[in-house]
């Protein structure tokens, strides 16, 4: 009986590009779900963008479109990377959709009846300016510890303590700068510590890694908290049921987008939602990186058991990726985006490469650009590709594309690869893809060693039928090879499978052997990798540290809003300085008299500390010629000039001497 799964990795945040880092996580899990299917299970690959929170929404507004672009134009974009890498899902969703927030409520209304939803009150630091709740992540300041400036509100990087956003010294809104205050406000919480019992059973039970199980213990040993739930508007996200201005947190509703994606799924396929995802027949596994863990180990599954749902069969949790032994980093050229690799270098090389080097643990995995290069000259291209440009031409050019018969000494090399098997597929199931492809090439170097203990490019001259059944072997050995490999390498073995003229290539196809038929003519599999090819990525990958804008001391709240149609009110022209002079009794001010376009206006401008009044005459300025003219202790002033400058000698008229005539209009 085929198996039935379904399988999720996590939903990447919708603001951003997918990078190297994530794609450890859908190769993985792209390459698993690929050998359940090649295996004939009934296999079903969800995920979906993260959309909802703070950083989307505040994403979306520097960018000046709504939030709801934003998750579109991501969208799109994650989409062709996934594509590129070769990462199949069944369906690849949002988490603002219509059936996410139909799940999100239903969660919360259950656990809400089961008692374990809670109000209370909460402090919370506040931007006036930008009138919004701000997340620890969007407060900076000074670390009341080792008085590092410019750290974030939860944690300093520098000493690495963590505190509250309050203990900050001097903290300011990331935003805009502004001195956040304190505000209280009511939140919801998830009584997390009413599901201990059944949280440690799970666990318990196998739920995830061993290597994790300690991470767990200490977190059930420091007491489960309660989770706050909710946040304040403006949040982009889901209103709270019963609630006008409070929203869910986004991690509410990014996991239960699994569920939303598969609804969407089964509406669309015809398939029963409840049977999919809440009976016992269908197998449920998640995967996830180390570190939302605590996520998806503790809170998921609480809420899953609350809300009277099924739990997971298993959590697969993989470890992070470094470059180069380090944290992927923007000044050195290591944060690559997976569009950027695609642009220099074949996505197998990666998918090939992250194979050999994940296990089933949680320690990090760390891609050496110079053993990437390395890995994929000798074995993509020396071994696998090698075995089949070694066989597939000669048998075209010289012996009319056909297969001979297998011969005593090419069965026991089919043998020996197709023993394999067993072995093979055990370390797929259980994510030990190193152990496969240290099994595959193992099988390769003895392939090639056939293939040089034969000859064929020596025999072909005397003995064509010899050759013939030499690289009948051989042909089969690419075969076999293709079949182990295509999880890792599904486009090469596309390659492969019309190169042969085989129909399917899956494990069933390892009990027959290919003999007496025609081949189709060979494509080339893989192009050697030139260190070029990688520095040029590398190179393109660089981002020049836009300067930190400096520490400067918080500023006062910024004025009530203007609209657009306020500002058009206000009529700005080209203005000639006719006359400037001191004004007697007042040390800052100038008197100017201005031509407008054949009117004259007089103005009194504080500027005298940085102009003097004979530079002035004959410049043009900037002139505000709609200001209500105000009776002043000098006389009638009519306007005003345009100057910025925090003041004394720091006054900059703005000027325009660009040959624009007075009394023009400015736009
Ligand atoms: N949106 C959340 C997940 C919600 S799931 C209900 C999130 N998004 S993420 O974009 O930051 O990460 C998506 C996945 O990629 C996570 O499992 C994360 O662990 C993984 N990785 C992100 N960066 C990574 C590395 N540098 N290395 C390996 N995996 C990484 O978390
Ligand atoms: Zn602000």
């Amino acid at each position: 009986m085929p198996r039935k799964i379904v399988v999720t990795s996590a939903l990447p945040y919708a603001n951003g590009p997918i990078h190297l880092g994530h794609l450890v996580e859908y190769l993985q899990t792209d390459i698993w779900v690929r050998f359940q299917k090649m295996l004939g299970n009934e296999c079903l690959y969800f995920c979906a963008d993260d959309t909802h929170g703070t950083p989307v929404m505040l994403s979306a507004r520097a960018a000046g479109i709504n939030p709801e672009e934003l998750i579109t134009q991501i969208h799109k974009e994650h989409k062709a990377d996934f594509d590129e890498f070769g990462i199949e899902f069944d369906n690849y969703y949002s988490t603002h959709s219509p059936e996410n927030k139909y799940f999100s409520e239903l969660i919360f209304n259950r656990l809400n009846e089961a008692g374990s939803i809670v109000t209370r009150d909460v402090e919370q630091t506040y931007c006036e300016n930008c009138k919004m709740s701000l997340p620890d992540r969007f407060v900076r300041g000074t670390c009341p510890k080792c008085k590092a400036e410019d750290q974030y509100g939860d944690s300093c990087e520098v000493c690495s303590s963590t505190y509250q956003p309050a203990e900050l010294i001097n903290p300011y809104c990331s935003t805009c700068r502004t001195r956040p205050v304190l505000k209280t406000s009511e939140h919801y919480f998830f009584k997390l510590d009413d599901y201990e019992q059944q949280l440690r059973d799970l666990i318990a039970g196998g739920h995830t890694q061993k290597s994790v199980a300690n991470k767990l213990d200490e977190w059930f040993n420091a007491g489960l908290k309660d989770w706050d739930i909710s946040r304040d508007g403006p949040y982009f996200g889901f209103k709270i049921p019963g609630e006008e201005n409070k929203y869910f947190y986004v991690w509410l509703d990014a996991p239960i987008g699994y569920m939303a994606s598969a609804k969407n799924y089964c509406d669309r396929n015809n398939l029963d939602f409840d049977t999919l995802w809440n009976s016992g027949e269908y197998e449920l596994y998640h995967f996830i990186g180390k570190d939302i863990m605590y996520f998806h180990a503790l809170f998921w599954p609480a809420m899953l058991i609350g809300s009277g749902m099924k739990t997971a069969e298993r959590l697969f949790i993989h470890g992070f990726l470094t470059v180069n032994g380090e944290k992927m980093s923007k000044s050195r050229g290591t944060f690559i985006k997976a569009s950027t690799y695609a642009k220099h270098l074949n996505p197998e090389y990666l998918r090939y490469y992250y194979a050999s080097k994940l296990s089933d643990g949680i320690d990090d995995i760390d891609l050496r650009m110079d053993d990437f290069l390395n890995k994929t000259n000798s074995d993509l291209v020396g071994k696998f590709a090698n075995l089949a440009s070694r066989s597939g031409p000669m048998l075209t050019k010289k012996l009319n594309s056909e297969l001979g018969r297998l011969d005593e000494q090419g069965k026991e090399l089919l043998d020996k690869l197709i023993a394999a098997k067993d072995r093979i597929m055990e370390d797929y199931e259980s994510l030990r893809f190193s152990a496969v492809v240290r099994s595959i090439t193992a099988l390769a170097d003895e392939a090639n060693r056939y293939v040089e203990q034969n000859q064929p490019w020596t025999t072909v001259k005397t003995d064509l039928e010899k050759t013939r059944t030499t690289l009948t072997a051989v042909i089969n050995a690419v075969r076999i090879l293709a079949i182990y490999l295509k999880p890792i390498l599904p486009k090469y073995a596309e390659k492969v499978q019309r190169f042969l003229n085989v129909d399917t290539l899956c494990f069933a196809d390892l009990d027959t052997v290919l003999e007496n038929r025609k081949i189709n003519n060979f494509e080339r599999l893989f192009e050697r990798v030139k260190e070029e090819q990688v520095n040029a990525m590398v190179e393109e990958s660089k981002e020049t540290q836009a300067p930190q804008p400096a520490a400067t001391e918080p500023v006062e709240p910024f004025k009530p809003e203007c609209t657009i149609e306020d500002f058009a009110k206000i009529d700005l022209r080209i203005a000639k300085v006719l006359k400037a002079e001191s004004v007697e009794g007042a040390d800052r001010l100038l008197r100017l008299v201005l031509g407008v376009g054949g009117q004259e206006k007089t103005v009194f401008a504080a500027i005298a500390t940085a102009y003097k009044p004979e530079d002035l005459t004959g410049k043009t300025v900037v002139f505000l010629a709609n200001l209500k003219p105000r009776q002043m202790r000098f006389g009638l002033s009519e306007g005003m000039i345009l100057a910025s400058g925090t003041g004394g000698k720091d006054i900059f008229m703005l000027t325009a001497d660009t040959g624009a005539k007075p009394g023009q209009e400015i736009h």
